[in-house]
């Protein structure tokens, strides 16, 4: 039987190349989706522990985009496209998320009549019959007046089909995210820097969108090598002040302040939206309080142009030629974390 090896994020490295960069401002790690240009290539997930309206603003204020969730009414989504615009002196650049079943068409132009003009058609398997009808259907109606984000894929088949059908971004990843759990359930997905590998051979003309798995800047400026736009991040910017929910403290520590973050598919929100729950494929938890996200973001823009000047690279075209891989052991990826703590056993 023939298979084929996927790795991903923790077991490869980026080789350091000779770098004349005296400076992370001499790095410009800027993207663009259409005419919409961003200063760093960040969206934070359409999920309703991570994007309202008030990380919209953030991430916008950032130099990234957040997309607001679906999970509500229309008009509640309106309302937080209408604060986000608000707030925002809006010059474009509002995304909020659809589905590809029920009212996703009425959804989608009661969005665009309030000013949205980034749609994001968010569904778990989205190379998908369901999908090639709701893209035919939301070009038939907006024609190009809409950008499209649409997803999931992890193939070059799925990016490829989403691209023929009307989408002009592909979030790539399945079951890859930290509070995913449709590879345990289904027994189906694929490692999340493979997906990027596998995807960004495609021939059409089509942005990247590594979704998912990303935990470190480290992890963002591997799937950029590889081949990603932009990067999608929930628990980076999740357990942020920005973020939706109340700040708690956990009961039976010394204080340790937390905010809850969960997967769209598990029990606990699809209680929350639909009132009843199928098979959950995702799982619900507290994370860290970490204050402002526009702090985290400042910190993993500095944490991405570092490691672009460590291959050389003034940008993200330069880091995508000059990228040198190297596939590490078990050791290795061991020896790559910080390891003190094993080896003292305790903690400052
Ligand atoms: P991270 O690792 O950034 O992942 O926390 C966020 C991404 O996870 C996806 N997502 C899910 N996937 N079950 C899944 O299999 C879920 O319940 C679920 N909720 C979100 C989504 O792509 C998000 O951007």
């Amino acid at each position: 039987m023939k298979f084929k090896e996927a790795v991903t994020y923790d077991d490869m490295l980026l080789v350091p190349q000779y770098s004349d960069i005296e400076s992370r401002k001499e790095v410009d790690i800027g993207n663009n989706l259409g005419h919409r240009k961003f200063r760093i290539p960040i969206i934070s997930s359409p999920m309703d522990t991570v994007t309202q309206a008030d990380m919209a603003v953030a991430m916008y204020r950032s130099g990234g985009l957040g997309i607001l969730h679906r999970y509500n009414t229309i008009a509640e989504q309106q309302n937080m496209a209408r604060k986000v615009i608000d707030h925002t002196e809006w010059s474009g650049n509002v995304a909020a998320a659809i589905g590809v079943t029920g009212e996703y068409l009425k959804r989608a132009e009661a969005l665009i009549a309030t000013g949205v003009d980034i749609l994001c058609v968010d569904v778990a398997h989205g190379h998908h019959y369901l999908m090639k009808k709701a893209l035919t259907t939301l070009r038939e109606a907006f024609e190009n007046h809409v950008y499209i984000i649409a997803g999931n894929v992890c193939t070059l088949e799925g990016i490829n089909d989403l691209a023929d059908w009307g989408a002009d971004a592909v979030r790539c990843n399945i079951g890859g995210g930290s509070i995913c759990s449709t590879r345990l359930v289904t027994g189906h997905g694929l490692p999340g820097l493979q997906t990027i590998f596998d995807c960004a051979k495609t021939d059409r003309d089509v942005k990247i969108i590594a979704d998912g798995g990303i935990k470190t800047s480290g992890d963002i400026v591997k799937a950029l090598a590889a081949g990603a736009d932009f990067v999608m991040c929930g628990s980076l910017l999740a357990g942020t002040t920005e973020s939706p929910g109340n700040v708690i403290t956990l009961p039976g520590t010394h204080g340790e302040r937390a905010k809850v973050y969960r997967g769209m598919a598990s029990k606990d929100a699809q209680l929350d939206w639909r009132n009843k729950s199928s098979t959950p494929e995702g799982v619900a938890s507290y994370i860290p309080y970490k204050g402002s996200v526009v702090d985290v973001l400042l910190d993993l823009e500095g944490g991405i142009k570092s490691g672009l000047s460590y291959s050389g690279a003034r940008n993200l075209d330069e880091l995508r030629h000059k990228v040198e891989w190297a596939r590490q052991t078990s050791a290795g990826t061991q020896e790559s974390g910080t390891h003190i703590f094993s080896q003292s056993g305790r903690r400052k």
